[in-house]
């Protein structure tokens, strides 16, 4: 096949800055475990002093920073100083909004699990397990570390932008607990708009370890109880609000019925279910919700769903789907309450 000149160029290079995605994330990597981003902000440093501040090879950090001012996160004086542009501030540990984790996360486990995505595609199996020989959610209970880097990754997309069950009435209720809710962020966020609500913070023990000082600092832990289990066994009862944020899509179908019909036990006549998730068009998707959905079936096993996938799955665990709404905090909400025809057994 011919390909038209005036195509071929923008077009070639189109895919060619595709292929090569995976040089910037370990770029990006290695600047952000590095912690370089909070060493600029008293002003710019060339590469010697920051390899010296951080005990690494000068030449080579330098080529490192250097990739990242072609991309437009670091700057570069004169003096061969680098300095933080508004996209580099986001690097930075304390900031609202901070990828810092979600940096260092990206270049450790779901690079090497991404490895194996052809393996995903040849047999169905998750590329994780292949990589690690065990489930992510395992592991994270087995590497503290990586277990506190994945809920700073969670933490820092949660509350930058406001109250993440923005459009939700709470009304007279009381209680809300946050099924699988990590360090705590969903419910500081929301706790912080309703002073008169309390929360009950479920998740397994590795994930709530920094939780007590997370929710301590957002100024909310007096209303706060953290409970630990495992949702696949019990969800606490006591709410008249759940939550479940970005949990199920961690799950395929039948995995996540069981999360739901736990939900559905612990639920009350007159309580309410939210989901916050991802709802997929039914034909092609944003780049972010595909890649969202890569990212579960090459970590988890799970998926992402649309709106029929999701009303059915409720529907299975005795919920009926009432109504589903988008804030400018990120992925979708659907509000559930309790169906009394029941679920399939
Ligand atoms: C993708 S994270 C979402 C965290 C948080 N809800 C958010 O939106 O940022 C999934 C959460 O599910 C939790 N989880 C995994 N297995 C669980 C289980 N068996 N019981 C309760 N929570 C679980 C994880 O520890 C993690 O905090």
């Amino acid at each position: 096949m011919q390909l038209a000149d005036r195509d071929t160029e923008a077009t070639r290079e189109a895919l060619f800055r595709l292929v090569s995605g995976y040089r910037m994330t370990q770029a990006l990597y290695v600047t952000a475990k590095l912690g370089i981003a909070d060493r600029l902000v008293g002003g710019p440093k060339d590469a010697d002093t920051l390899a010296r501040e951080v005990g690494v090879h000068p030449d080579r950090l330098f080529r490192v920073l250097r990739s990242l001012v072609s991309h437009g996160v670091l700057s570069l004086d004169g003096q061969q100083r680098f300095g933080l542009t508004p996209v580099g501030e986001y690097l930075r540990t304390e900031v609202p909004g901070s990828l810092h984790a979600f940096a260092i996360f990206s270049g450790e486990e779901p690079y090497r699990a991404f490895g194996e995505i052809l393996h995903t595609v040849r047999t169905g199996e998750t590329a994780f397990e292949h990589a690690y020989g065990m489930g992510h959610f395992e592991y994270l209970a087995q590497h503290p570390e990586a277990s506190a880097v994945f809920q700073r990754t969670m933490a820092g997309s949660i509350g930058a932008l406001g109250n993440p069950l923005e459009g939700f009435e709470f009304h007279d209720r009381h209680t809300l607990v946050d099924v699988g809710g990590g360090h705590g962020a969903l419910l500081a966020a929301v706790l912080r708009d309703h002073r008169e609500l309390r929360g009950i913070l479920f998740d397994v023990p590795s994930a709530v370890r920094e939780a007590p000082v997370f929710l301590e600092s957002s100024g909310v832990r007096d209303r706060c109880e953290i409970r630990t289990g495992s949702a696949f066994e019990v969800v606490p009862s006591g709410g008249d609000v759940y939550v479940m944020s970005r949990v199920l899509h961690d799950w395929p179908d039948e995995k996540a019925l069981v999360l739901l019909r736990n939900c559905r036990k612990a639920v009350p006549d007159g309580g309410v279910l939210l989901l916050r998730e991802a709802i997929l068009a039914e034909g092609s998707v944003p780049p972010a919700r595909a890649q969202l959905d890569l990212i579960m079936m090459a970590m988890t096993g799970g998926r992402e769903r649309t709106e029929r996938e999701w009303g059915a799955l409720l529907g299975r665990a005795g919920f009926a789907l009432q109504r589903t709404w988008t804030n400018r905090t990120g992925p979708d909400l659907l509000e559930a309450i309790p169906d009394r025809a029941g679920s399939d057994p």
